[in-house]
């Protein structure tokens, strides 16, 4: 019999969505007529068609595949010119960033990304997690052997917890101690909330001056409406030398079953080996595409790179437009109802405390049971979660009117 990853023993439960499906599932057997009425706020899945340009690009390309001419097998494995060429352009260069097509890794999917980076990271590294935090930060962290077990809040030991909570507007001060590897989302999953360029900056300076390195998770910055919010962790000064950025086609362009994401690491970013000498993340992290990918697919490149056509950027504004609409209809509805909300401004979640500390997990089965709503509760996102909920903007218009009808008459 083979030895197991024994890492794995030390995760707690199941993984949280899933976790949800499960008991959306139970109730809904359980209750055949509430579930008819189901709407899901929980996972943060589109719901909206993908952009008629990037259907386009999908099609023509598939037409592509059928000509002995114009038909591709393999691709680069971080990812084809024409798509890397316009991401520089359009989400780089035009906001006066400097980053190179060959400084971009076109992938399937940020969630595969921001686990598989830990490839390229030694054992050695003290990492520091904002709390609460997108599960897979810490669950790959676990696997991979980078902590001891957890304690009963769940806390894994040999991490550095970063609280995030109403006092800090949910942008957590740096660590008193010395951390090697600092996860950050903004704008963040789960609590929806903006870091400034001022609290960036103070990252990038941390960073530097403790030769740290920044995974910076930007999934969600086309949904930013504030012209002073930073989109990217590279429009502060002296990050190209301290952070590696995280972007996806999955929220903008509703590419969460399409799949593609891209990956920035900047030539200058190096790491040490255990004697002290430098070497490039970015060759390290070319060399791990080349061996563990062959490039997303070619009508997928295609459809993504449509996204930075003139029609496609006109359909993901609509696209944002529509579901940021959702998301103030949804705070409207949750601030009437006597509750405190934060987030859902310029990022599509909407973080709410629990009535009278209610545990997390009972106010889901409460909306559950009482409104046939699904949301995700706080404490699924870590220990810092627990007092608070999220309503996920990513639906119909109908269905965001509905759940904000029903959030109003709960008797909370
Ligand atoms: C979420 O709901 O937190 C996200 O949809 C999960 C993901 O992007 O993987």
């Amino acid at each position: 019999m083979a030895y197991i990853n024994e890492n794995y023993l030390k995760l707690q439960a199941g993984y949280l969505f899933p976790e949800i499906g499960r008991r959306v599932n139970e109730f809904s057997k359980a209750n055949p007529n509430a579930a008819s009425r189901l709407i899901r706020c929980g996972i943060g899945d589109v719901t909206e068609p993908l952009p008629k340009a990037c259907i386009e690009a999908l099609h023509s390309a598939v037409d592509e595949m059928d000509n002995r001419d114009t038909f591709r097998g393999y691709g680069p494995e971080a990812g084809y010119d024409f798509l890397r060429e316009a991401i520089a352009e359009n989400d780089f260069a035009k906001r006066g960033v400097n980053i190179n097509a060959d400084e971009i890794f076109v992938s399937d999917g940020a969630k595969c990304d921001t686990a598989n980076i830990l490839d390229i990271l030694g054992h050695q590294n003290k990492i520091a997690i904002t709390d609460p935090v997108y599960p897979v930060y810490l669950d790959t962290n676990v696997m991979a052997g980078h902590t001891g077990r957890a304690n009963s809040e769940g806390q894994y030991e040999g991490i550095t917890y970063l609280p995030c909570t109403a006092e800090n507007q949910f942008v957590p001060a740096l660590p008193a101690e010395k951390a090697d590897i600092i996860y950050l989302c903004y704008p963040n999953n789960p609590t929806g909330a903006t870091a400034t360029k001022e609290q960036l900056t103070n990252w990038v300076t941390y960073a530097k001056q403790n030769n740290a390195l920044i995974l910076f998770d930007a999934a969600y910055e086309a949904f930013i409406q504030d012209n002073d919010v930073p989109h990217s962790i590279y429009e502060i000064e002296g990050a190209r030398e301290c952070a590696i950025e995280f972007r996806s086609f999955s929220k903008n362009a509703g590419f969460t079953g399409t799949r593609c994401a891209f990956t920035i690491v900047p030539k200058e970013l190096t790491g040490r080996d255990s004697e002290g000498a430098e070497h490039s993340l970015h060759s390290l992290w070319s060399r791990r595409m080349a061996t563990k990918f062959n490039g997303a697919s070619y009508p997928i490149q295609k459809a993504a790179a449509a996204v930075y056509s003139d029609n496609g950027k006109a359909q993901i504004n609509k696209l944002i437009e529509h579901y940021m609409g959702n998301a103030a209809i949804l705070i409207e509805a949750s601030s009437a109802s006597g509750l405190s909300v934060y987030g859902g401004i310029n990022a599509p979640y909407i973080w709410v405390k629990t009535p009278n500390d209610t545990p997390s997990w009972d106010i889901f089965d409460k909306v559950l049971n009482e409104a046939s709503v699904v949301i995700t509760p706080g404490a699924g996102f870590g220990a810092a979660g627990e007092g608070y909920f999220r309503i996920s903007a990513f639906n119909s218009r109908t269905n965001a009117e509905e759940v904000a009808k029903r959030i109003s008459e709960i008797n909370w």
